[in-house]
């Protein structure tokens, strides 16, 4: 039996898929980690404490699954929606009646952008209390607040989507708030709208970052921050 698991895992076939010995040695361990798509994410070696589930809780882990999760429901709803201010709100009555799962789509989208938003604050709370953002770690806690800033945009932008009352009213309170912003209140103010009050030029700009520019940055910035991680050799735990 060993001479055929031998003949097996020295078979070339098996050799491509698998580049490494049996992983009991430092060397074929380290290889087991840096050649695997899925492993070579994390540091060859790790400090134990940062193994535990209660060290980070998985939030950052939980967050990018829940960035996943908008992205695969707000493209089953882009297959309906229209930006437009006569069609948006009909076509979200049409999501919730008579399109198939389409109102369970619809609660999974709202539902993940409210858990992402709790969650990304709590990731942040749990890298202040663990120190993860002392040095090396810095520049990836800078990465962090943008991604906040961007995941709290991302709330802000598809809130008007639904163009219903609540929508209407609150983006036109929220966009009134940023006018306070001494020197570019006014110019921030009108860039978003796209004019002086809430209308189509409005719905089409918060449709766009929505959409397009915010989920493109927070991909990319999301794919730097994991790199990063590895990079400054694991989560902090892994330095005590
Ligand atoms: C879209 C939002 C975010 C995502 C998807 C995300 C994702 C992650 C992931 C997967 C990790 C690895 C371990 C873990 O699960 O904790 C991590 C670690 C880290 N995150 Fe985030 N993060 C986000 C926002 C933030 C924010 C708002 C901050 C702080 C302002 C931050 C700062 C950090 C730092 C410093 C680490 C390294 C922690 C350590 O070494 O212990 N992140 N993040």
């Amino acid at each position: 039996m060993t001479a055929f698991i031998n003949r097996i895992t020295s078979s070339r076939v098996w050799r491509s898929f698998f580049r490494h010995g049996w992983p009991d040695n430092p060397l074929d361990r380290s290889l087991t980690m840096t050649s695997n798509i899925f492993f070579h994410l994390h540091p060859v070696k790790v400090n134990r404490k940062s193994l535990r589930w209660s060290y980070s809780f998985g939030l950052g882990v939980i967050a990018s699954i829940l960035f996943g999760v908008l992205i695969f429901t707000g493209v089953l709803l882009m297959f309906y929606y229209v930006p437009s201010v006569e069609r948006a709100y009909p076509t979200m009555k049409e999501i919730q009646l008579s399109v198939p799962l389409g109102q369970f789509t619809r609660n999974m989208h709202r539902w993940a952008a409210h858990g992402m938003v709790l969650i990304v604050i709590l990731h942040m709370g749990r890298v202040f209390y663990t120190g993860a953002y002392k040095p090396p770690r810095e520049f990836n806690w800078v990465i962090g607040v943008i991604l906040l800033i961007l995941t709290l945009g991302s709330s802000f932008t598809g809130y008007l989507l639904p163009w219903d009352q609540l929508a209407y009213w609150a983006i036109t309170v929220g966009t009134n708030i940023a006018s306070y912003a001494p020197v570019v209140g006014d110019v921030s103010r009108e860039i978003l709208l796209g004019g002086r009050e809430v209308g189509q030029n409005t719905l089409i700009r918060f449709y766009t970052l929505h959409v397009a520019l915010l989920p493109l940055a927070v991909a990319l910035l999301v794919s730097v921050h994991i790199w990063r991680v590895r990079k400054d050799g694991g989560l902090a735990a892994s330095d005590s």
